[in-house]
Parts: structure tokens; C-alpha cells; sequence
């Protein structure tokens, strides 16, 4: 399949914006609540959200100019006036109220009666807390960086965490659990992504020094059935096992077809010492 090379020098600020929308996905959603400089609430979702740094606790998000006219936005006019926003991740649950809250509400108009969702008081700072979000950021704003003048240019806001606010049922053995938070994502147009259930998954981290790809045998690696998931979970291996006297167990196969198909069953099964051991036995097909 050919790849298309695009240069943003040939679109404008909206095209080129649904590019990367739709290629750095899904992204986080912050749900930024503010307070305008006379005290009015705003709450605002912003996809262009990440956490950058843990010491301090570091995340910035970008409610950028618009891309059709260039104005900026109340998120980003309260948080340089007030120093403060609250950040609250969305859970599917919220999924609907948050969109009520994106619509562009004209100046001076509190999004939370808006959306129906609930303000709580911060402990650190002066704008609310989203009493239906499973996990929060009380920040201050420590930097604020300009990525551009015109229309769809970034205004990135960083901030530093000064309290975490974390539902009680999300915490399972000391680990934020996907299933608890439910949380969604942002993709491209209206594309949304859910990060629970079948969608998440455990992927063991690689071994300290794994043996690397280059090292596996090379029939391996000429297979048509072993895909690069499969080998990619061979080379995570700590080390090149002996292939030369494999055990033999009845019934196993003996044709390469036949055994790269159980080499791969195994892996689905996270078996690596039994994917290994069919390795051997394929060395000597
Ligand atoms: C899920 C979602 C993510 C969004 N992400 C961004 C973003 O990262 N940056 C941005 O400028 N606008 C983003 N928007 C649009 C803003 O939420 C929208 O312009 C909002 O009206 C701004 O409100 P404000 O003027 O009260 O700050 C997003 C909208 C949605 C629904």
C-alpha cells in the first residue's frame, strides 16, 4: 500500500488540524474548568491534553485560537487572568454532558447549568471540580506558550498539579483501573474511542535488555504465517534460548507451516518457554 505525502504548507489551518486530529489519536480529554476574571464558572472539553512531567506533576493542554477566525477562547482568557483551572478526565458517563459543555456558549455563560454537570469546591484553587469525574488535577498555570499567530495557532497553557483527586472504587491495588474509570477518548471528526472492557488490554514490558529482533533465526523471520506482532514478542525474549535438542512431545507437528501456526497459538496464549520450544523443533523442520 503507497503512502500519500501531505505538506501542511498546501492546507489550511482547518484541513490540516482534521489531519492531526485524526492521526495523533485517540488523545485524553480534559475537561478544563476555569473562572473569568469577575468570578464567572466556564467548563470546556480540550483534546490537545497530555501530562509531560511527574516531578512536579506537569500537564498542559491547548485551548487554541480558532481556526476560523483567530478569536481566542474563554478557557484560555480566565487561566492567564486567574493563574488556575481544574482539569477533571471524562468517563463515558459524562460523555454527552461533556459535548454540551464544547458548544460555543457566548461570554459570561457558566457551562455547568448548562451541561448538568456538578460543581465542587476546590481545595487549592478557585475553580470548581466536576463531582461526576473519576479523576482530577487542581493546577496552577506556570507557563503559557504561543505556538503561532494566525487562525488555529497553539496557545499551549502548562500547568503544575498541586492535588489529585481520585475516586475511591478507581484505585484497585494501588493502580488507576481502566474498567473503574471508563474514560473517552478523541479521534479524528466524530470519532470517539472508550478505554474499557475488550478495548484494553495487558502487554508485559519487554525484559531489560531483550535480544532484539535481528537476533531471531532467520526461518523465523521468513515466515508467511509468524506476523511482527509474533516476532515482536520473540525478540522481547531476556535471551536466545538453546534451539539445538528440543523436546519433542507426541503429536506435535512437523511441517514449518504447521509448526509457525503453533508457535503463533502459543504466543497467543503468552506461552513464550512452549512458543520457544516449537522454535527448536521449526529449526530442525
Ligand atoms: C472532545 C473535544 C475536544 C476538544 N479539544 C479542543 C482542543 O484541544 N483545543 C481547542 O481549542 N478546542 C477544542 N475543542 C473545542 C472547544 O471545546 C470549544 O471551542 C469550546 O467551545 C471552547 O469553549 P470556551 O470558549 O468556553 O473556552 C474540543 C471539543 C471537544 C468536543
Amino acid at each position: 500500500m503507497s503512502h500519500r505525502v501531505i505538506l501542511p504548507a498546501d492546507l489550511g489551518p482547518v484541513e490540516t488540524n482534521a489531519l492531526l486530529c485524526g492521526g495523533v489519536a485517540p488523545r485524553p480529554i480534559a475537561l478544563a474548568s476555569t473562572l473569568s476574571a469577575e468570578g464567572v464558572r466556564n467548563l470546556s472539553p480540550f483534546s490537545f491534553f497530555n501530562a509531560f512531567g511527574s516531578n512536579p506533576p506537569t500537564v498542559a493542554f491547548a485551548p487554541n485560537r480558532r481556526g476560523r477566525d483567530g478569536t481566542v477562547k474563554h478557557t484560555y482568557l480566565n487561566a492567564v487572568a486567574t493563574g488556575e483551572f481544574v482539569i477533571a478526565a471524562v468517563s463515558h458517563a459524562m460523555l454527552h454532558q461533556m459535548n454540551v459543555a464544547s458548544a460555543e456558549w457566548p461570554d459570561g455563560v457558566d457551562e455547568f447549568p448548562k451541561c448538568g454537570l456538578t460543581p465542587v469546591p476546590a481545595r487549592f484553587v478557585a475553580p470548581a471540580l466536576v463531582g461526576e469525574s473519576p479523576f482530577q488535577m487542581e493546577c496552577r498555570l506556570k507557563q503559557v506558550v504561543e505556538l503561532g499567530e494566525g487562525p488555529g495557532s497553539g496557545l499551549m497553557l502548562i500547568g503544575e498539579v498541586l492535588a489529585f483527586h481520585v475516586r475511591e472504587d478507581c484505585l484497585v491495588d494501588g493502580i488507576l483501573h481502566p474498567d473503574a474509570l471508563d474514560l473517552v477518548g478523541r479521534n479524528g471528526g466524530a470519532f470517539y474511542t472508550r478505554a474499557s472492557g475488550t478495548a484494553v488490554f495487558e502487554v508485559p514490558k519487554p525484559a531489560v535488555r531483550p535480544i532484539g529482533y535481528d537476533a531471531l533465526p532467520e526461518p523465523l523471520k521468513q515466515s508467511r504465517i509468524l506476523t511482527g506482532n509474533d516476532l515482536g514478542q520473540l525478540a522481547n525474549s531476556p535471551a536466545l534460548p538453546d534451539l539445538t535438542a528440543p523436546v519433542r512431545h507426541p503429536g506435535d507437528p512437523a511441517s514449518p507451516g504447521e509448526l509457525d501456526m503453533a508457535i503463533q497459538q502459543a504466543l497467543v496464549r503468552h506461552d513464550l518457554p512452549e512458543a520457544w520450544r516449537l522454535v527448536g523443533l521449526r529449526m530442525h523442520a
